[in-house]
C-alpha cells in the first residue's frame, strides 16, 4: 500500500519549484499542485474584468464566482478559467507583474488556501508555492524551500524567454523578480518565508536533477520511517 504523504515545496521566483515539483510528481506519481497557476489564473480573470487590484470586496466576489481548474493533459497541465484554457495567458508579463497585487488580501488567500487544501485532501500531493509548507498543508511530511541567487533565477527566467524566441532586458528582469519578491515577502498574511522544519536547498550551482534527485531522498527516507513504524 502507497503511503499518504504530502510534499511541500516553497520559495521565491524561479528558484526552479515547478520545474522539479514536476519532475518529483511523476517520479513518484505523486499529483502536482501548482498554486503559482491558481494565482495566475485569478489574476488574469481579475485584469481582464478590469477590476481594480486594491479592490479587495470585489476581488473577494469575483474570486467566489470563478472556477479554476489545474487538468493534467498528456505532456503538460492545463489551467482552466472558467472552463476556458488559459495556461499561456497566465505566464504574460502583465499577470507576472500584478499577481502578487491581488495574493496579498486576505481574503482572497483564504479563499484560495481553502481550495488548495481541498485538492490536497487524501491524495499523495507535490505542491509548490509560497506558503504550503507555513500554511497550506503545515503538516506536510516533506517541506522543502528552495533559493538561489537573484542573479542566477533572473538568468534561468532570460534562458526561458530565449528559448520562447524573445530577447528581455536582463536587468529589467531582475528588477521585476526582486519586486515581486519584495511584494511576497513583506506582506501581513502567509509571507514568503521558510518553515521552521523545512529543508533549505540553495540551487544557485546545482542542476535540476540534482534538486530533483536531493528532494526524492528525502522523501524515501520518510517513507523508510513510515515503514518501520
Ligand atoms: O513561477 P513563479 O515563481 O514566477 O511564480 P508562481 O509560483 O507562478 O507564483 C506567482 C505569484 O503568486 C507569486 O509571486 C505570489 O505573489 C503568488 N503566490 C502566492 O502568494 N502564494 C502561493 N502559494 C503561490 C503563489
Ligand atoms: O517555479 P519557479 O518559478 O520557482 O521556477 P521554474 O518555473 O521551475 O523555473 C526555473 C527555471 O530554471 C527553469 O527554466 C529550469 O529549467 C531552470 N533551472 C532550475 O529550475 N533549477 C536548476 N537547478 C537550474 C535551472
Amino acid at each position: 500500500k502507497q503511503e499518504q504523504i504530502a510534499i511541500a515545496i516553497d520559495g521565491p521566483a524561479a528558484a526552479g519549484k515547478s520545474t522539479v515539483s514536476k519532475m518529483v510528481a511523476k517520479e513518484l506519481s505523486f499529483i502536482y499542485i501548482d498554486t503559482g497557476a491558481m494565482y495566475r489564473a485569478f489574476t488574469y480573470k481579475a485584469l481582464r474584468d478590469q477590476i481594480s487590484l486594491e479592490d479587495e470586496q470585489k476581488l473577494s466576489e469575483l474570486l467566489a464566482d470563478t472556477n479554476i481548474e489545474l487538468e493534467q493533459g498528456k505532456n503538460q497541465q492545463h489551467v482552466l478559467v472558467d472552463g476556458e484554457d488559459v495556461t499561456h495567458d497566465i505566464r504574460s508579463e502583465e499577470v507576472t507583474n500584478h499577481v502578487s497585487y491581488t495574493a496579498k488580501h486576505p481574503n482572497v488567500r483564504r479563499e484560495m488556501v481553502k481550495r488548495q487544501r481541498g485538492l490536497a485532501q487524501k491524495r499523495c500531493v507535490v505542491m509548490d508555492g509560497r506558503d504550503i509548507g507555513t500554511h497550506v498543508i503545515p503538516n506536510a511530511e516533506v517541506k522543502i524551500f528552495l533559493k538561489a541567487s537573484v542573479e542566477e533565477r533572473a538568468r534561468r527566467r532570460y534562458e526561458e524567454n530565449l528559448q520562447k524566441g524573445f530577447s528581455t532586458d536582463f536587468e529589467k528582469l531582475k528588477q521585476e523578480i526582486e519586486q515581486r519578491d519584495r511584494i511576497d515577502s513583506k506582506r501581513e498574511i502567509a509571507p514568503l518565508i521558510k518553515a521552521d522544519d523545512a529543508i533549505e536547498l540553495d540551487t544557485t550551482d546545482l542542476s535540476i536533477d540534482e534538486v530533483a534527485a536531493s528532494i526524492l531522498n528525502e522523501v524515501k527516507k520518510v517513507l523508510a520511517d513510515k515503514g518501520e513504524k
